[in-house]
């Protein structure tokens, strides 16, 4: 056969070949925009948290509770974003650490961005976590000193009492993530001088061995991220660091098995060095504390 009896042939296979590369350019394009807006879409989970063992002037108090930022900077320098944590009124708000990212796309400016916005808001408590303690110490105490300019109570193994509008106080302590020690949770605990008593720690797999033990009411922690890529409507995910493949304490409200402790567990609103999340959202978590009779 001559050769130009073949072109008709080639010419079409050309034909599906770049046909069914624009076919995948196109779902490829699809799926980028889809996880960029998972990835910025933001979910609020609002939970009612009850004990008798609070006083009636807590009755109402909120705790805005954000975690894991990762420097992450939300639209227009993060206005929608506090828009939507001044809209939930709260009286206190706890950040769970890795607020800076220290793997491949550390920002510092952009975290001091978001901590000095969040603290014109309500009052902040902060804790550190597993990427803070990763910076170069300098850079730390440097970004430790402008926080703390902005009136951010920075809680290293310490304990404040958080008042309420009429003067009672109840517990908060805070562990910092690269010193989160049983005996010293313990000891800052038993001494605790209210019934209720709130923790705030970076990293939920504490929660049986460390934080139940400990008596704390409450636990606020972060770290999971939520698994980062979650099996679509099963809230199962994949991976967290330090829990591996199909973690357990990845979100929501959990109880400990043994004792009297309730935590809720972040699933952040940023990434570390895996740029994409999928079927889970960022976050911010409010409880309201109510009392029981
Ligand atoms: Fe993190």
């Amino acid at each position: 056969m001559s050769k130009s009896a073949n072109r008709p042939e080639s010419r079409g296979r050309l034909q599906f070949v770049i046909r069914r590369i624009g076919l995948w350019c196109f779902v490829l394009l699809l799926f980028l925009a889809a996880a960029y807006g998972a990835n910025n879409k933001l979910d609020i989970s609002e939970y009612t948290y009850a004990s008798d063992e609070l006083s009636y002037s807590f009755d109402g108090f909120r705790i805005v509770h954000i975690s894991d930022l990762h420097n992450k900077v939300f639209a227009q320098d993060n206005a929608a974003v506090m828009q939507e944590i001044r809209g939930m009124q709260p009286d206190i708000i706890v950040l769970t650490g890795d607020m800076i990212d220290a793997s491949n796309h550390t920002d510092i400016p952009a975290a001091e961005l978001f901590m000095q916005q969040v603290s014109e808001i309500a009052p902040v408590y902060y804790v550190l976590g597993n990427h803070e303690n990763l910076l170069d110490k300098a850079d730390l105490t440097a970004f430790e000193e402008k926080i703390r300019e902005y009136g951010i109570v920075l809680l290293e193994n310490e304990r404040v009492q958080i008042p309420s509008k009429t003067g009672q106080t109840i517990s908060l302590i805070g562990m910092d993530d690269n010193s989160l020690q049983a005996n010293l949770l313990q000891t800052l605990a038993e001494e605790a001088p209210d019934d209720f008593c709130i923790l705030l720690a970076h990293e939920p797999q504490y929660l049986e061995e460390y934080y139940a033990k400990a008596g704390v009411d409450l636990v606020f922690s972060g770290h999971a991220h939520g698994g980062q890529f979650r099996i679509p409507f099963t809230h199962q995910g994949i991976w967290a660091p330090d829990q591996g493949f199909l973690p357990e304490l990845t979100e929501g409200c959990v109880e400990a098995k043994s004792g009297d402790t309730t935590m809720y567990i972040s699933r952040g609103l940023g990434n570390s060095s895996f740029p994409l999340r999928l079927a889970n959202h960022p976050e911010i978590i409010c409880v309201t504390l109510r009392v029981s009779s």
